[in-house]
């Protein structure tokens, strides 16, 4: 296919990058195989990675951060800059590669490119940013101050649904920050995994510069455990369900070490009595639908006004069957929505349909599989489930969007808080008592509150994450930065006495 062939990819390749231009050439490690969801039909197939490759990866990468610690941090921004002007020249075609991969639409396959590239600008401004404080000492004659150190290598776990963004998110920061990466990417997406990492590493290379980004990929989940117990990640990023993040998350803290968690939402909008309902519609359905529901902020509940409720609800079964006429191949730009990622995720939907049925939510629209090859489903508005129920509190994967209504902004405040996770909400609202209130400390318990636009869709510019089951961690910008680097506070003592700090005496 002359996408692979663009992308340097074959009908078989390698799945671990080794550092110094080389790639494995293993092939009894297992193979991954890489299905587009629109068919169901093999795209190529990626070897799985070694025990053996895995340790020549990992002290080839403890090597790399001994050198990589001490570059100035704007020499590592300049490392950073060359990899996003490559993305730049690679964009529509890893963008497509995206979207056949993993079945999202083309301009958000593309969209996702945008990210590396814009967390890449953004990187090569912080290199020259990573700012410690200064403090004034207690005592005469002493200095205070703290700096950033890079902290060593970072694990970086991602998941299916943002399969190139997230890797840049995590990557492009610990590389200005002086830390290297080492990138196990989902199963289910190794192609885009390998050529990113081609991308990225040619440029360094073609810059003279050396490893930072090395490539595992595991075909079960033997090397995935040793990499998160592995002693020498100081910091391991994981992307992905709760259920499997408590578990990384659990590992890592036995062992003293760091992790950066990014797991499930269950994302609200809701939207009262004054609210614009030309930004709001369209915002609900992008939420809802985009990437056929299966972003980490993707839109799954919605809390309506009462005195406006019929009127959203018909808006919204008119916008969805709109979208029906344009659920297709992602490749194809002219589609908005394309298949669930895999078999199993279109299980879970119908699962959940009937599941809401059963408790006695009805169908607006949607509600079933399209019966074509592929994983495509219908997008579902489903109605007349409380908040409580136990469908309604899950994640699920899919454009599965559950409609309430409400009388009082504090009960839909109080609601839209009343799941496990914490990651994305949002409010349409032209009151600015309410907008404030939504944003105050007693408002949205999530790391993401938005006025008048959707729950997904972030910038790269903010720090991304979210509360409770959502894991906590940041990433991206602002200051996310710092979980990449260890603090340290010096003292240094200019004067020609040692006096000890809260006037201690200790007179020899
Ligand atoms: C994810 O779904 O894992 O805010 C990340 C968004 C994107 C990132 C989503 N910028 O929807």
């Amino acid at each position: 296919m002359t996408l692979l062939k663009q992308l340097g990819l074959a009908d078989t390749n390698s799945g671990t990058y080794l550092g110094n231009g080389e790639w494995s050439t293993t092939t009894d490690a297992g193979v991954i195989e890489s299905i587009n969801p629109t068919s169901n039909e093999l795209i190529a197939r990626v070897h799985a990675t070694s025990t053996a490759d895995y340790e020549t990866v990992m002290a080839r990468a403890q090597a790399a951060f001994a050198q990589w610690r001490t570059t100035p941090a704007p020499r590592r921004g300049e490392a950073i800059r060359l990899c996003a002007e490559a993305l730049r020249r690679h964009k529509d075609a890893l963008g497509s590669l995206v979207a056949l991969e993993m079945g999202k639409s083309k301009a958000e396959g593309d969209g996702e490119v945008q990210e590396m590239i814009d967390i890449g600008d953004f990187a090569v401004g912080l290199s020259r940013q990573l700012y410690g404080l200064t403090m004034h000492s207690e005592r005469p004659g002493h200095r205070m101050y703290e700096q950033w150190h890079p902290l060593g290598l970072v694990g970086i776990i991602s998941a299916f649904n943002f399969p190139v963004a997230v890797w840049a998110w995590n990557s492009f920061i610990a590389a200005v920050c002086g830390d290297i990466s080492v990138w196990k990417p989902s199963p289910r997406t190794p192609l885009t995994a390998v050529a990113s990492m081609k991308i990225c590493n040619e440029a360094l290379r073609a810059g003279g510069f050396p490893d930072i980004f090395f490539l595992i990929n595991d075909a079960g989940t033997d090397l995935a455990q040793a990499f998160v117990d592995d002693h020498r990640v100081a910091l391991v990023s994981f992307t992905g369900s709760t259920r499997v993040g408590r578990i990384v998350g659990e590992r890592v803290a036995r062992r003293m070490g760091r992790s950066l968690l990014e797991l499930g939402g269950n994302n609200a909008i809701i939207v009262d009595e004054s609210a614009d309902l030309k930004l709001a519609i369209p915002a609900i359905v992008f939420g809802a639908v985009g990437t056929a529901g299966q972003r980490c902020t993707t839109t799954r509940r919605l809390f309506v006004h009462e005195s406006i409720y019929e009127d959203v609800l018909a808006k919204l079964v008119a916008a969805y069957q709109q979208v029906e006429k344009r659920i297709g191949d992602p490749t194809d730009p002219a589609n908005l929505m394309g298949p669930l990622n895999s078999r199993d995720a279109v299980a879970a939907y119908l699962a959940a349909v009937e599941k809401a049925k059963a408790l006695g939510g009805n169908v607006e629209t949607g509600g079933a599989a399209i019966d074509r090859p592929g994983n495509f489903v219908l997008p579902t508005l489903i109605t007349g489930l409380t908040n409580d129920a136990e469908v309604v509190q899950t994640e699920t994967f899919a454009p599965i969007l559950y409609v309430m209504k409400f009388s009082q902004l504090d009960e839909a405040i109080a609601l839209q808080n009343a799941v496990p996770q914490g990651l994305s909400s949002s409010i349409f609202t032209q009151n600015l008592k309410a907008a404030e209130a939504f944003l105050s400390a007693a408002g949205s318990d999530c790391g993401i509150a938005n006025v008048n636009i959707g729950t997904s869709g972030a910038e790269i510019g903010g720090a991304f994450g979210g509360e409770k089951e959502t894991g906590g961690g940041r990433e991206s910008g602002s200051d996310a930065w710092r979980a990449y680097m260890r603090r340290q506070t010096n003292t240094i003592n200019y004067s020609d006495a040692l006096p000890l700090a809260q006037g201690i005496k200790f007179d020899l």
